[in-house]
Parts: structure tokens; sequence; C-alpha cells
């Protein structure tokens, strides 16, 4: 009885998933799809009180902001580094697509990082709850993005997948429906933009901003040598004349900015590879490894891997999309994915 009545309540509310993410959150909502991808940045006022702007137009201001607000990234490291600015970004985004009129309180699926303390468990539960949600389930973010790539997770087999996102590169070994090896790095997307802004500094005396060296990387950011040579143009204050200056890069040097944080991720993936299960060691050379988030698209990345340790590499389909759309098919199957959920 109870379960009809629940699945009643399913019918007329506006169950959703979330991938809370440290550079961009995504909302799926049953049965539409992806309604919300935006960067996970608000613009506060000085008193740190008031929101000024949350997502695409915050990101827009990030490093630009006057002395008086402040344009701030609550999550860090694939953490919550402020939990009251999160809660209040993680409200205005379930806000914005959650319809009132319907009034039946949303049942929600939120991607979380592996490793989160419970401490932060309770934050991301507490800010959906008081955003309207009536039940929420979490689940580790490598988990989704398997499901989300469409491995057998479920299957007794070994399943690999290579999460490289804004705060954190997560490796997890999936099989049986639980994960064997899982290992959570502090170095991703945002630290390979740290690494052009330290590059450019270091060698052109250039002080450029963390937005604009995110858009070298996306532009021409690569990890193996490309058939073509790019170059862009990069802006920023000179360090010596302390004027505004501007400096042509290449792929090359880009290449040799990013050496320091995608040695990490290769170290990172070597070593769960050294720790996978041999009963599991077939699959995994016979299937390869799924790359996903927004750090599988640096050109040439699967190519390094692959050279590096023999195996192959694949990048999900839209890896930026892989945990939301993970995180939805639990949603949209949640009697067989449930046991997946971490609480
Ligand atoms: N084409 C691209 N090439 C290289 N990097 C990219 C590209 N597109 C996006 N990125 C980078 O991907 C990162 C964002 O990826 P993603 O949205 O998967 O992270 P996230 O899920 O928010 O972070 P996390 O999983 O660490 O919490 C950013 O650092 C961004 O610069
Ligand atoms: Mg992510």
């Amino acid at each position: 009885m109870y379960s009809f009545l629940n699945q009643i309540i399913g019918f007329f509310s506006r169950d959703m998933a979330i991938d809370l993410g440290t550079a961009n959150t995504l909302i799926y909502v049953k049965k539409c799809g992806i309604v919300l991808n935006e960067p996970s940045t608000v613009v506060l006022d000085k008193g740190g009180e008031k929101v000024l702007a949350v997502g695409r137009e915050a990101k827009e201001m990030f490093g630009k902001t006057p002395k008086d607000i402040r344009a701030i990234r609550p999550m860090k490291d694939g953490v919550i580094a402020d939990f009251t600015v999160t809660n209040k970004m993680i409200k205005h985004f379930i806000n914005k697509v959650h319809d009132r009129k319907t009034f039946i309180r949303p049942k929600m699926v939120i991607g979380v990082p592996t490793g989160i303390t419970q401490v932060e468990k309770r934050a991301v539960i507490d800010s959906a709850i008081e955003s309207g949600a009536r039940e929420v389930h979490l689940i580790e973010e490598p988990m989704a993005a398997a499901i989300g790539a469409g491995l057998p997770i479920m299957k007794p087999m070994g399943n690999m997948v290579v999460d490289i996102g804004g705060g954190t590169t997560e490796v997890a070994i999936i099989s049986h429906s639980s994960t064997a090896y899982g290992e959570s790095l502090r170095v991703a997307g945002d630290e390979m933009d740290e690494a052009i802004v330290r590059y450019i500094r270091k060698n052109y005396n250039l002080e450029v901003g963390s937005f604009q060296a995110e858009q070298v990387k996306i532009a021409i950011g690569s990890a193996y040598p490309l058939q073509q040579k790019l170059e862009m143009e990069i802006k920023g204050r000179d360090l010596v004349k302390g004027t505004p200056a501007s400096r042509l890069v290449d792929d090359t040097m880009i290449r040799e900015a990013l050496k320091e944080p995608i040695q990490a991720i290769i170290d990172v993936t070597r070593r769960a590879l050294e720790k996978v299960p041999p009963e599991m060691a077939s699959d995994i050379y016979d299937n390869g490894v799924v790359l996903a988030g927004g750090g599988a698209l640096i050109k040439g990345l699967d190519s390094l891997l692959h050279e590096e340790t023999g195996l192959k590499f694949i990048i999900a389909d839209d890896p930026l999309k892989v945990v939301v759309r993970g995180a939805g098919t639990v949603l949209d199957n949640f009697a067989e994915y449930k046991k997946v959920c971490i609480n």
C-alpha cells in the first residue's frame, strides 16, 4: 500500500537528480531531462549575507568584482568549503527548477565526491530538504559516472572510471554494484588552470586570471603532441611594467605548463591499475577505462594514458554530463538502483 502511494506521489512530483560539482552543477528532472547546467559560483554582497548572482551570471563576474562584493566558489577540491554559501547556491538552483505548483515535494538523488565526511553529507541533505526535498539519496560521483557511461556496474566484472572534474580526479573500480577500489585526488581542472597561471607568470612575467587560464586550457591545452600547432593570445598584467599586456602562447608551452597536474592524474590512474583485483584485470584489459568529467576533454589525454599504461581509454559521450546522467538513471529506476546509494 505504502509503495503504491509512493508511486502515485512520484508520478506527480518533480523528482530530480543533481550533480553538485566543484566547477558545475547540473540538474536532471524526471521525464524532462537535464534542465540546469551552470557554474557552481556565487556572488555575495560585502557583508556576505545577500546573494547578488548565482551560476553563469556569477561566473562572468569572477575576478572582475569590485571590492565591496565577492565572487566565490563555495565548493573546493570536490568538497564543501563554505557551508552557508553552498546551501544558498543549492537552494537557488533547486528553486529555479522546482515547479512549486505541483505541491508535492520531490525525491532527490545527489552526486557527492567519494570520501565526503558525515558533516558534509548532512550539509548536502539539509540544503536539499530545506529546498523542498521529501527524501534525499546520495550517490558517489564515480559510481554515477560509471552508470552514466553505460557500464554494466551490476555485473560481477571489473568496470573502471576516471572522472576528472574541476576540483578532484576520482578513480574507481566498480563491480557487482559496489566500489572495489576508489581514490580521490585533489588535482583536476582547477589545478591545471593554476598551473597555467604559474607558468605564464614565471616565464613571461605576466599575471593572468584563472578564468583566462581556463579558456586557454580549453582552447589549446593538450597532454600529447598535436597534429597541428595551436596558438592563442593570453591577456593579463605585465609584472614589471604594471600595465595591461598580452602574449601569444602555443600548445607546446601549455603542454609544458600542464605537465605536473597531468602527471599526477597518470600516477593516480596507475596506482588504481596496480590495485585491480586479479579476477577483474582481464575485464579492464578487454573493455578499457572510461574517462569522464570536463578534464577528459584535454586533447590527447586518452592517447597519453594509453601510452603510459597500455590500456584503452574511452572518453564518455558528453563527459561533463555523465555524472548527472547516471544519477538520473538511478532516479528513473530507483527500485533497481537504490543499493548503489550511500546513505
Ligand atoms: N574542452 C575542455 N578541455 C579541457 N578542460 C575542460 C574542457 N571543458 C571543461 N573543462 C574543464 O573541466 C572542469 C569542469 O569539469 P566538471 O564539470 O566535470 O567538474 P565538476 O564536476 O564541477 O568538479 P568535481 O567533479 O571535481 O566536483 C573545469 O576545470 C573545466 O575547465
Ligand atoms: Mg564532477
